[in-house]
This record gives C-alpha cells, structure tokens and sequence, in this order.
C-alpha cells in the first residue's frame, strides 16, 4: 500500500494541478463532483493522520490564484469560497445545523441561482468605481479594472445620493448562452480556438491583456455579496440587493426568501426544472442566512463562510470512453461525425452519444476511437467533447474515403472549406434527409409526417422524389406502424393543406445549400413567384442587400440546374403553390413579429389587442420563448413577465404599444 505521506503529497499535487486548470488555462480535465471527492479524500486523511496536516494545504484555502499577468490587488477582505452539497439530505444537514445553533425554527435564509461565471470583487469609492479585481488566491485579486470598466451591467458610478465612502461589492462576470454561442461562431469563423463553456468564455474574455476585446464579448454581472463596507448599515442580505438594485445593478428575479426547508426545496425542484430554460449556466443554488448580524455571529472557516452553502446541480461534465465514430450523411451531403460513448451518467441522463461537428474538430481534439473524454451538456441536449483526458490510440480519426450511405466517394469542394461532402444526387441518405427537411415544421409543415413515416415508406419503396410526397394515397398510410383511419386521412389532409403554402416555405423547403428560413422569405418577397426566380441573374441576386456572394452563387446553382427545375415542375403539376402572398404595406408592419399578453391590460381587451397585431401581420402566442419579440404586460403579470425578463425579450405596457401602433 503506498505509503499515506506519500499519497498526502500527491492528492496535493494533483489538486493544484486541476487548480490551475480551472483557474488560470479554463480546461477543466474532471468535473466540480469529482474535485470535490479528491478535496474530501484529503481531508479525511489529513484528519486522521494530523502529523502530515499543513495549513498550505488546498483543505485549508480557497482554491485559485493570481496570475503574475495582471497588477495583485490585495482584498479589503477575503474572497473566500462556497461549500459545496451535492444532494437535498446534505443540504438539510447544513440548515438543521443553522437553525439549531440559534435555537430559532423561523430563521429567514435567500436562496438565489449559483452563477457559473467568474467571481469579481467591485470597489467604490464614495460611489466611483475604483478597482476591479478577480478573486485569486483569496487574498490577493489581479487588477482587471479597465476590462470591468467595459461591463454594462457594471455602473462607473453608482446612480445614488450619499453613496456609502467605501463599498467593496463582490459577483459573478458571466456570459448569457446566446451571446456564447454567438461569439463561438464569430471566433470560429475567424480560424480561432472556440471557448468550451460560457464560464471558460467568461473568464477568458475578462482577463484580456487589451481592454478592447473584452468590451466586444457581452459580458454581464450579478451581484452576489459584499467585502467591506464603510458608511452605510444593512440589515439582511434581501436589503443589500435591493440597494445595489437602487445603485443600478441589474437583480435577476430567481431568489427566493424562504422560512422552512420544505420552502427552499420547492424552490430547488422549480430552479433545476427551469435550469435549462435560464439564459446563463447556473451550477446550483446558493442558500445563504438572510440577517447579516446572525451571519457575522456565524462567521467563517478560512476557505468558506458558514453562513452559507452550495446546492449544486447534478454535474454537466463527466469522463467515459468513445467507442466508435459514425459518419452520417445529412440533407446537403455533408458527412458529420458523431461519437457514440460508453453509457455515462451525466446531469440526471444516461448519456451515450455526443457531437463532434466536423473532422476540423476531430484533428483539433486529436481525438479518436478509445479514448477516455471528457463530455459536457451545456444548455445543448447533445453533449459534446471538450478534450480528451487519456489517449489511448493512434493520432486521429481520419474522414471516410466513400460516402457510407452510398459508397461514392467522399471529396471535399475546396481546402477553405471544413465539410467533406458526398456528391452523389442519388444518395439515398441524402433523400432521406431531404424528405424529413421538406415535411418539417418550418419548412412545408406536413403534420403528423415524421422520420419513421418517412423510413417506412422509403422501405416500402414509395418515395423516389420530393413529389411523390404529393402522389401518396390513404392506402398508403393505412398499412403503415401505428396507423389507423384517422391518422391516416388527418395525413392526407395535412398534405393537402401544405400545397398552399407560400413560396417562402416551399423555398427554404428545397434545402438549397446556404439558404437558411430568412434568406427564402427575403428572396420570396423580393422575386414574388418561382418562375421569376428561374429568370433572376446572378447579378440580381446579388443586388438583394441582405444576399452576399455566396447566397447569391448557390441560389444561381440551385435555379439553373435541370434536376432541381425538374423537380419543381413536378411539385407545380401536383398543385403546389408557386407564389408568394401579397402583404400590404400598413399590414406588415409586425411581419413574423411574435407577441406575447400577459397580466390585467387597462384599455383594450385582449380580444382587441390581438386583432391590431394580427392585422399589422405580427401574431399572439400562448407562451414565452426565445422567438417571442414582445410581451405586453398589464397589472399583476405572473410568471411570464419573470420568463420574458430572464430571456431579455422586449416587454412593453399599454402606453408603449400605441406608440408602437402609432396611436
Ligand atoms: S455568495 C463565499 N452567491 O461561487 C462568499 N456566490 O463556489 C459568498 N457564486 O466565489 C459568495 N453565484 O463567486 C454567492 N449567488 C451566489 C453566487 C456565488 C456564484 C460564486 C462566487 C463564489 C463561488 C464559490
């Protein structure tokens, strides 16, 4: 058995190695769990051996440091750090030993997300902004004033009469999902190394040598505590916010002030139900004693306040092996690679596949079949690889030589491009993905047509062309899996319905390469009808504003070639519809513009405010997401106020949708 200095020693070795990872390179090789059993490991055995017990030890201090890069900062007062809880009976540990110490079952804590952004501290002087800094070792911060300066959300001075003279407030820099997907596929269009996670994005972006590229990466901040404070009393923790809300701090609306732990849970199972829906990565919640005169009382340990405590999610990142790589062939022919991995449990899933997006990422990650990876869910479904953490192959995998759907061979159009592409036209797999493009939801909307209806009739040799969708018979349907009478004539008549749509639909329908749901409506109601669009030169294209080079050339490509006019004329012999409606010009005021009511409204009734849309061509949905552009919101709006807010979506009153109708 190795000897227990010796495996002291490399516990600790090992946790300042997975330290400098996370804190100063943003790659993580294992996951917050799995360092915190390593944390654990240690401290048991530093407990029961107290000869080798060191108070250098990573037990003893909050994990992180300083980097020689950037001017120290020494805090006012220590950041320290969160203990961590990974399951609702450790937490009620936590909080039954709280409550016990004060003798007080009624004891008032807050209970707010857990940010996974990057803790910075805040420091104003009668109320100017002063330092920036990043948390460090705990002691000592790096100076990254002028990057903070670049933060909106950050106020240089704070929007207060008689600002306190000292006020040390520290938060969380983070990035929102939209903006982190948004500046990967900037980074990658510029060639450069794409950030795994919006906490790597995050951190990154802050701790910028030139100031500049941090103010181009959308950073935001939320307060979550404070170090020194001189000349301002608070009471609670809820009463800071609200001052910080007043100083212009943006408060997010997920806290909660709870008196039970029966309250805090429900706010856990409403919080890891809508962890997903949330447009920034949380890690957890944080429960913290609301009184700030019981928190002092309480006080802390060197690494962490007692206080409070995590509640952390199950993670997002796990290990386990790839087993094999899968080329699968889509609509346009691309070959996109995929990994299937060893079952590995992963925030509350069983996950086996995961994405690689092209073979430019595969020679990237240098990864291939066998090795041990790391794979993470961030706000996607379909996890993907970030790195792999134990090689056990030769080099990469490399792309397939022949289309494995059809065996043509494989080429790649030209060395800008990343894709490799099968050419074949008559390549079954790409028919197949075709057809299940042309009948979707955004395309043709065929309901009820989905990929086993599809599978089903290409087994059964029905379908050899887009337009033999339109020649289908309820004999047809009926002998397919889980068809009955019904399902079958609603089928028929979906497809009925979908030869109506207009040319915009049937445009982005056709798959043409690069041409995405915007550009087909932009080109529809520019060229009105398809046999315009067989007319239009490359030069008129081109001239469209919203249609560069590229668009403009596949459109050309697309319009010419004999077999896709061939197709067409079938589609237009079947009675699909080849035009695009005419939108006057008062009625497209809110063209494709999605509204959503909520709460009491004074003076129209909803019935009216949703005609007024209606006729501007903008329409009223049920419920808030990503694609809803307004909320009206009256009196007393619930939950879909506090969704619109946290989606940042525009929400109007009353008085500002006149003036939007011009009333
Ligand atoms: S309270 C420890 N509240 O989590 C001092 N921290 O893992 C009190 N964090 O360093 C911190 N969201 O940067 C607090 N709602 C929240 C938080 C939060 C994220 C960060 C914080 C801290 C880290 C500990």
């Amino acid at each position: 058995m190795e000897n227990i200095q010796n495996l002291i020693k490399r516990l600790r070795k090992e946790l300042a190695r997975h330290n400098a990872l996370y804190y100063d390179k943003n790659e993580p090789e294992i996951s917050d769990g799995e360092y915190d059993a390593l944390v654990k490991e240690l401290e048991r055995l530093e407990q029961e051996y107290p000869l080798f017990a060191s108070s250098k030890s990573p037990t003893k201090k909050v994990s992180g440091y300083a980097s020689s890069s950037f001017k120290p900062i020494k805090h006012a007062v220590p950041m320290l750090s969160l203990d961590n809880t990974y399951s609702r009976d450790e937490a009620a540990s936590w909080y039954e030993r709280t409550v016990k110490k004060f003798n007080n079952s009624n004891l008032e804590f807050v209970i707010e997300p857990k940010i996974d952004g990057v803790s910075a501290s805040l420091t104003y002087l009668d109320g100017v902004l002063i330092v920036g800094a990043t948390r460090g070792d705990g002691e000592t911060g790096e100076d990254i004033t002028e990057n903070i300066k670049t933060i909106q959300d950050i106020p240089h001075k704070l929007k207060i009469e008689n600002p306190p003279s000292f006020f040390e407030l520290r938060g969380e820099v983070y990035i929102d999902k939209s903006d982190f997907k948004k500046l990967n596929e900037k980074i990658s269009y510029s060639d450069g190394q794409k950030f795994a996670n919006p906490r790597n994005a995050a951190s990154g972006s802050l701790r910028q040598k030139n100031p500049q590229i941090t103010s181009e990466r959308k950073l935001r901040f939320f307060v979550h505590s404070f170090g020194k404070i001189e000349g301002k009393h608070f009471e609670k923790q809820s009463e800071f916010l609200k001052y910080c809300q007043n100083c212009g701090f943006k408060l997010q609306s997920n806290f909660r002030i709870c008196n039970s732990f029966g309250e805090l849970s429900k706010f856990m199972d409403i919080m890891l139900e809508k962890r997903d829906l949330l447009n920034y990565e949380i890690d957890g919640l944080v429960i913290k004693v609301n009184s700030l005169k019981l928190q002092n009382e309480l006080g802390s340990t060197n690494k962490s306040p007692r206080w409070a405590v995590a509640f952390k999610f199950p993670s997002k990142q796990a290990t386990t092996k790839l087993i094999k790589i899968r080329s699968q062939v889509g609509r346009t022919g691309i070959i996109t690679p995929s990994a299937i991995l060893e079952p590995a449990p992963l925030s509350g899933v069983i996950i086996s596949h995961a994405t690689l997006h092209n073979f430019e990422e595969i020679e990237r990650l240098n990864v291939n079949e066998g090795d041990i990876v790391l794979i993470e869910r961030a706000g996607d479904v379909i996890p993907k690889i970030v790195k792999v953490v134990r090689k056990e192959s030769e080099s990469f995998f490399k792309p397939p030589k022949n289309c494995p759907s059809c065996g043509s061979e494989v080429v790649k159009e030209n060395e800008k491009e990343v894709a490799y592409r099968c050419i074949n036209p008559e390549c079954p797999a790409q028919f197949r993905r075709h057809l299940i493009h042309f009948v979707s939801r955004n395309a043709m909307d065929i309901d009820g047509f989905g990929e086993s209806v599809v599978d089903q009739l290409l087994e059964k040799k029905k379908l050899h062309k887009l337009s033999d969708i339109y020649r289908l018979s309820y004999n047809d349907f009926i002998e397919l899996e889980f068809f009955k009478d019904r399902k079958a004539n609603n089928l028929i008549k979906a497809i009925a319905e979908s030869k109506k749509r207009p040319l915009s639909k049937l445009i982005f329908a056709l798959g043409i390469r690069h041409i995405g749901e915007k550009v087909s409506e932009i080109v529809a109601k520019r060229f009105k009808t398809m046999k315009a669009l067989f007319e239009v030169s490359l030069e008129d294209f081109s001239k469209v504003s919203e249609i560069g080079e590229v668009l403009a050339l596949s459109l050309r490509e697309f319009f010419e070639n004999a077999t896709a006019r061939h197709v067409i004329e079938d589609l237009v012999l079947n009675g699909v519809n080849m035009t695009e409606p005419e939108t006057s010009k008062k009625g497209s005021q809110f063209e494709g513009r999605a509204f959503v009511l909520t709460g009491e409204l004074e003076k129209y009734s909803r019935e009216k405010v949703s005609e007024i849309i209606k006729s501007l061509g903008g329409k009223v949905t049920s419920s808030v997401s990503k694609k809803t552009d307004y909320v009206l919101a009256g009196a007393n709006a619930g939950s879909k106020l506090e969704k619109a807010k946290e989606l940042d979506i525009k929400i109007i009153d009353e008085a500002e949708f006149e003036k939007l109708i011009n009333i």
